[in-house]
């Protein structure tokens, strides 16, 4: 037993030693580029994070960061943003990446970065005045135990376009208003005849819309086609969201022209 399980080390430890002596030595400078282009606008070019729900990268171990870039491009560590961004970083990229942020100096305790890249922290995307009047409210989703009920809508460009197959054009807009719904005495949500939540307060609305040229300064990792981002709050300001976070999370949905609604959009408008 004793023998039996150094011999297992011992193989163990030779393998460590022939995978450190096949794998080429990281390219810190190349690990640099790709992580300006593309992980800064959440990890910070500095590897210290934009927002509280972000990791800091910066001094992190080189070996931890590439597993679970693995783990998550292969599906065995889940997370909605960093599912589909991994998924477009090979095993060279990812070793030069994490050989980049481990190289830098850990963050100062709740540090931020603010956020960078001009043109995913800005949208060019507004809220449309009279989208009560002017769009459709397509379809309603419920997360009753969050709680919170969702109202989507499309505009008229949308919903022509929708009727047949194809991508949406330019000039497509969508919206969710984000609701909390009406709760009864025991503080569960209410719900309607059409069996949908009630909704009380409008907490957020979010828009994402289709103009030629609009994805061009967006890396190709996180870009949606022509699509950008925005957020607003119910008096209509904006809110602070990374749009990189919006770019990432709907990323997987490219066959569907980046919607998750694709198909109850058609569903309405073919009715129509
Ligand atoms: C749109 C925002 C966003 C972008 C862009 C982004 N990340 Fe992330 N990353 C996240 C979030 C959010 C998490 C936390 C995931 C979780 O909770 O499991 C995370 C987690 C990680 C982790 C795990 C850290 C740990 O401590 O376990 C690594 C490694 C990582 N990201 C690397 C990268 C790299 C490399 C890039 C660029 C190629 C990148 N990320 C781009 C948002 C982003
Ligand atoms: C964690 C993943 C995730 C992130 C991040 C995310 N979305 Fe979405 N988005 C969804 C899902 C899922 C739906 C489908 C409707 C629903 O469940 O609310 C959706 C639907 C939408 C729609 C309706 C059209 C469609 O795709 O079906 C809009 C507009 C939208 N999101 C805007 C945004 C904006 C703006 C941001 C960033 C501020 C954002 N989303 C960030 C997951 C995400």
């Amino acid at each position: 037993m004793q023998r039996f399980h150094a011999l297992v080390l011992g193989a163990l430890a030779m393998a460590a030693i022939e995978a450190q002596a096949q794998a080429p030595a990281p390219d810190l400078a190349a690990g640099k580029a790709r992580a300006e282009q593309i992980c800064a606008a959440c990890h910070g070019a500095n590897g210290v994070s934009v927002g509280p729900a972000i990791p800091n990268l910066a001094g992190q171990k080189a070996a931890y960061l590439a597993a679970q870039l693995r783990d998550f491009r292969s599906g065995a560590r889940k997370n909605a943003i960093m599912n589909p961004i991994a998924a477009q970083i090979g095993p060279a990229d990812a070793a030069n990446i994490a050989a980049f942020y481990a190289s830098l100096q850990g963050a100062a305790r709740a540090a931020d970065t603010s956020p960078m890249f001009p043109s995913l922290a800005m949208t060019k995307v507004k809220l449309p005045a009279d989208y009560k009047r002017d769009f459709v409210h397509y379809t309603t989703v419920n997360y009753p135990e969050r709680p919170q009920v969702r109202h989507l809508y499309a505009n008229r460009t949308a919903v022509d376009a929708a009727k047949t197959t194809g991508m949406l054009p330019n000039g497509s807009v969508l919206i969710i208003e984000v609701y909390v719904p009406k709760l009864d005495a025991n503080r569960k949500p209410v719900a309607g005849s059409d069996g949908n939540l009630v909704p009380d307060t409008l907490s957020f609305v979010t828009v994402m819309e289709k103009q030629p040229g609009w994805g061009a300064d967006v890396p190709e990792i996180l870009r949606n086609g022509d699509w950008l981002y925005g957020a607003y709050n119910p008096d209509r300001s904006m809110r602070a969201a990374n749009q990189a976070e919006c770019l990432a999370c709907h990323k997987p949905l490219a066959a569907d022209d980046y919607l998750f609604s694709l198909k109850p959009l058609r569903e309405f408008a073919q009715k129509r």
